[in-house]
């Protein structure tokens, strides 16, 4: 049974700490904090856009987060800067191990970006990155208006990938949405890039763990 994958796209494809650089004009010192502190206000207003059932684009958390990041540090955000940084958002770079795992991946199994961001948004990033090539389509929650991790939005990735009588297996490192998956009945490999990172117990475990995405071929294997 081919196994369609289902990979998530920041902090699994591209790296949103990537931004630091950018930061580093705005924070100095703090440029890390407050890339982390945007990142996690991102995905906290995601979360909350979707519970309260008040869908905008991915950007807009991305953008209102950025904003209170900055605030929270007492950081000026002029109007010309902000749309700066939204822009290098577009271009955030690729993990290393992205690029040559699609690449062994391509043609053994069908391969999906599966993403909170927007189509254009996926489109831009994967394309400057060179991922987009290696990939069967973009999955957007975008398409359903909720964001991950709705079970909404697996459902959709399932019917958006063709996956309904295969499996579908999301790989993520983000172990939120891991979980999101396994309770939606999806297979779901976790990308432990940090060994430090704890896995939540919530009694839904990984189907897989892996430390790199390049451990993906002979990982799915043992499922075949
Ligand atoms: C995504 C974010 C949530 O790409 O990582 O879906």
């Amino acid at each position: 049974m081919k196994i369609h994958l289902a990979f998530d796209v920041y902090g699994t494809l591209v790296d949103p700490q990537g931004m630091v650089d950018h930061l580093r004009a705005d924070a100095g010192e703090q440029a890390d904090q407050v890339s982390q502190l945007w990142r996690q206000k991102q995905l906290e207003f995601a979360f909350r856009r979707g519970l309260m059932r008040m869908y905008e684009d991915f950007g807009i958390c991305t953008r209102q987060a950025l904003r209170y990041a900055m605030a929270s540090y007492g950081f000026d955000l002029e109007p010309a800067r902000e749309e700066d940084l939204m822009q290098a958002y577009l271009s955030l770079p690729a993990f290393a191990d992205a690029g040559p795992a699609l690449a062994s991946l391509n043609g053994y199994h069908p391969c999906y970006a599966f993403s909170n961001g927007s189509h254009p948004a996926l489109e831009k990033v994967l394309g400057h990155n060179r991922l987009l090539e290696y990939l069967d389509g973009l999955v957007s929650v975008d398409d359903i208006k909720s964001f991950k991790p709705d079970p909404a939005v697996y459902a959709h990735a399932r019917r958006a990938t063709g996956a309904m009588d295969e499996p579908l297996c999301l790989i993520s490192s983000n172990g939120w949405d891991v979980i999101g998956a396994r309770a939606s009945g999806l297979m779901a490999i976790w990308v432990q890039r940090d060994p430090v990172t704890v896995f939540e117990d919530w009694g839904l475990a990984p189907t897989a763990i892996i430390r790199s995405l390049q451990e993906l071929p002979d990982t799915l294997a043992r499922f075949d």
